[in-house]
């Protein structure tokens, strides 16, 4: 026999010296949920482990992870007040841009903080823009997202990633944020985002789900894999920084794809569903969390992301600092 792959795989060793996947904590993003109101930090039912904060308490969720050794945030908004144009979105005083200021203030440039901009967590009906009649008109939406944008920039976000999937809103948020003098502030885009059914526990945790219809007339349809890409190839020529695939586990031909087509960083968003499939799993006995964590975590890096944001961060980190992957 001349070929015995075998022999590369005989420890512990040896297989940690021809590992073709390195994952390092540094890719890692963990989202954040900060709510209005003080001194809340409750578990979110939906999803296990993950906390809804508010300002004053937020800090507690960061130093948290940076124990851990995750230093990177994606946050998201849950606003008390909601109405038809999701004008806490963009307020001085809303609820992202004081969570960004109070853990700016305390943890200066220890901290990475990226920001979703959307408006489905602030308007009163739960689409991601501004309704004309039943359907969210793409045009009279992107002002609002520049908005957004810039106020989170103001805030002290150092990148702004918009989830809505509204046409032409890098190219809008990219020139907004010029002209505010936040050149500096890289765009990354949810570019592939499709109509999932997996973001059912985040709808639950952010209060967003849409009150009539569904998103489907702007997220993608998940029969199409050549429209991600096209997606992908828009938002660069628009300007973005990073291109992201959302969901994960289920799109990673789609990771794949885009990875192979552009030379920007490429993230992927194991989103809520994902990790809450995984808890409910290991809850009932039917799964080891640790290892399927492990295991899906890698696969995404294997199909070419650079970048993962998932709930499982700070785990994930410590996996890696085991030398367990990575
Ligand atoms: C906002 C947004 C959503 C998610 C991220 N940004 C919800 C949605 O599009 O309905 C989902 C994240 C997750 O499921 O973990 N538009």
């Amino acid at each position: 026999m001349i070929e015995r792959p075998r022999r590369l795989r005989a420890n512990k060793q040896i297989r940690g010296l021809c590992r073709e996947t390195r994952l390092s904590a540094s890719s890692l993003i963990l989202p954040l949920f900060a709510k209005d109101g003080s001194n809340i930090k409750s578990e979110i039912p939906s999803l296990d482990g993950q906390y809804h904060y508010s300002a004053d308490r937020i800090c507690e969720g960061v130093e948290r992870s940076l124990e851990a050794g995750v230093d990177k945030f994606l946050l998201f908004g849950l606003p008390d007040h909601k109405d038809e144009h999701g004008s806490q979105a963009f307020a001085y005083d809303g609820i992202v841009q004081r969570a960004l200021r109070e853990i700016r203030s305390r943890f200066q440039d220890e901290v990475y903080l990226v920001t979703d901009v959307c408006m489905c967590e602030y308007t009163s009906h739960g689409h991601c823009g501004i309704l004309n009649g039943q359907t969210v008109d793409n045009d009279k939406t992107l002002p609002y997202l520049e908005r957004i944008a810039v106020s989170h920039a103001l805030a002290g976000a150092d990148m702004v990633a918009p989830s809505d999937m509204m046409d032409g809103r890098v190219d809008a948020m990219r020139c907004a944020l010029d002209e505010n003098g936040f050149e500096n502030v890289p765009i990354m885009s949810y570019a592939a985002k499709y109509a999932s059914s997996f973001y059912g526990p985040f709808r639950d945790a952010a209060g967003s789900a849409p009150s009539f219809g569904d998103r489907k007339s702007y997220q993608m349809d998940y029969h199409n894999v050549k429209e991600g890409l096209k997606e992908a190839m828009t938002d660069e020529c628009e300007g973005a920084d990073i291109l992201m695939v959302k969901p994960a586990l289920s799109y990673l031909d789609v990771v794949r794809l885009v990875a192979e087509n552009t030379n920007l960083p490429v993230a992927t968003y194991s989103v809520s569903g994902e990790y809450a499939m995984i808890k409910a799993a290991a809850k009932a006995g039917l799964i080891d969390e640790y290892g399927v964590m492990c295991e899906s975590a890698v696969s995404m890096f294997r199909a070419g992301a650079d970048i993962l944001i998932t709930y499982y961060a700070n785990e994930l980190a410590q996996a890696i600092k085991k030398g367990d992957i990575g």
